[in-house]
């Protein structure tokens, strides 16, 4: 067993505060949104590179090699990243002391050290990829999303700057934490999780699906009440997973996330109920029980009434709702294919699944689904 926590982690209201305490200057480089830099960096001294620039949704191989060719001509001595996972993800590459485009450091066993301080700020909340090393690329190539841990692709420091979450558009809000319940829950039920993932996956799942029942009896205001609470909690979601890989509801979002360019929170959510109802019924009576009660509990149901995940299934389709697969585009003759290119390319996740899946265990989900 090991558990680390690798970035010192730190919490400021506003910008200006985190600015002043890490005494940003123009030998930093902010890595950012230009939308994000015009509402709450403005006037800031940091050299700035804009996301934007490169790249329109999330990260592919083709946009961070033109990334790393731009950052290697800059010259700074702080990477800061402040935005959702596409960024911080990146920035962990954009850090590394390489010459290497993507491909390269991409290869198995290429580990480079790191060149540059590196702070993460998430901007969202849910990848939690601020205290992870890993970064997930899109590799249209292949058809399917990747992610590799770099060694050095922890940070120094990640900070949780409340007001990033005050512009949030509520999809954003909603799949990110959405994802983030998702590593929670997944994490908890990992056959390599330990007594301290499981303590951090608790509090992070317990957490979110109390907003998420706030937000059902109260409406959308809530969430800005409860903004420290969410960015607490992805990020010990996150912590867990630095620690403990995530599983097969990952291993089949990746995929289909990938096939169907839909956002990574989106493709998690989309699959949770249905993978969790598969282990329910494998294996009631392991760890899963535990995650049962838990929903009976945040969401005020009585014990044993019903199947607690149909409840989570109803709490998410109010909170963030998704389409069906056909509705995506995927057609029933995708079923098999996509079956198979799971187990074939996402065999790093599917190993840490609860009980196994087999590919007629995934070809089931999806067709309940369509
Ligand atoms: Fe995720």
């Amino acid at each position: 067993m090991k558990f680390a926590v690798r970035p010192q982690i730190h919490g400021y209201e506003t910008f200006a505060q985190f600015a002043e305490a890490h005494r940003v200057t123009n030998r930093d480089l902010i890595f950012t949104q230009r939308i994000l830099h015009e509402s709450f960096m403005q006037g800031s001294p940091a050299q700035t590179l804009f996301y934007d620039d490169f790249c329109g949704g999330e990260p592919t191989d083709v946009a961070v090699d033109a990334m790393l060719v731009a950052v290697h001509k800059l010259g700074f001595e702080r990477l800061i990243a402040i935005g959702g996972g596409s960024i911080l993800d990146c920035a962990k590459m954009l850090a590394l002391d390489s010459e290497d485009n993507v491909a390269g450091l991409f290869k198995a066993g290429v580990q480079p050290g790191r060149k540059v301080g590196l702070m993460l700020v998430p901007t969202t909340c849910g990848t939690g990829c601020e205290v992870t090393c890993v970064s997930v690329l899109d590799f249209p190539g292949i058809g399917s999303k990747m992610g590799k841990g770099f060694d050095a692709g922890f940070a120094d420091h990640a900070v949780l700057i409340d007001e990033m979450l005050s512009k949030i558009p509520y999809y954003v809000f909603a799949t990110s934490s959405a994802d983030a319940l998702v590593h929670a829950l997944e994490i908890y039920l990992a056959p390599t999780a330990n007594a301290y993932t499981d303590m951090f996956c608790m509090a992070a799942a317990r957490a979110i699906l109390q907003g998420y029942r706030r937000i059902v009896e109260h409406g959308r205001d809530v969430i800005q009440q409860d903004a420290k609470s969410y960015l607490a909690a992805s990020n010990m979601a996150g912590i867990a997973l630095a620690n403990v890989l995530a599983g097969g509801v990952h291993a089949i979002a990746m995929h289909f996330g990938s096939a169907h360019h839909v956002p990574h929170g989106e493709a998690t959510r989309l699959f949770l109920p249905a993978v969790f109802k598969v282990y329910f019924e494998k294996e009631p009576a392991g760890k899963i029980a535990d995650i049962a009660r838990l929903i009976e509990e945040a969401l005020g149901l009585p014990a044993g009434r019903e199947n607690p995940f149909d409840a989570l299934d109803r709490l998410l389709a109010e909170v963030v709702p998704t389409k069906q697969l056909s509705q995506y585009g995927m057609a029933e003759g995708d079923i098999r294919v996509y079956a198979d290119k799971v187990i074939e390319t996402q065999q790093r996740l599917l190993v840490n699944n609860y009980v196994p899946l087999s590919a007629s265990d995934i070809a089931g989900i999806y067709s309940r689904l369509m």
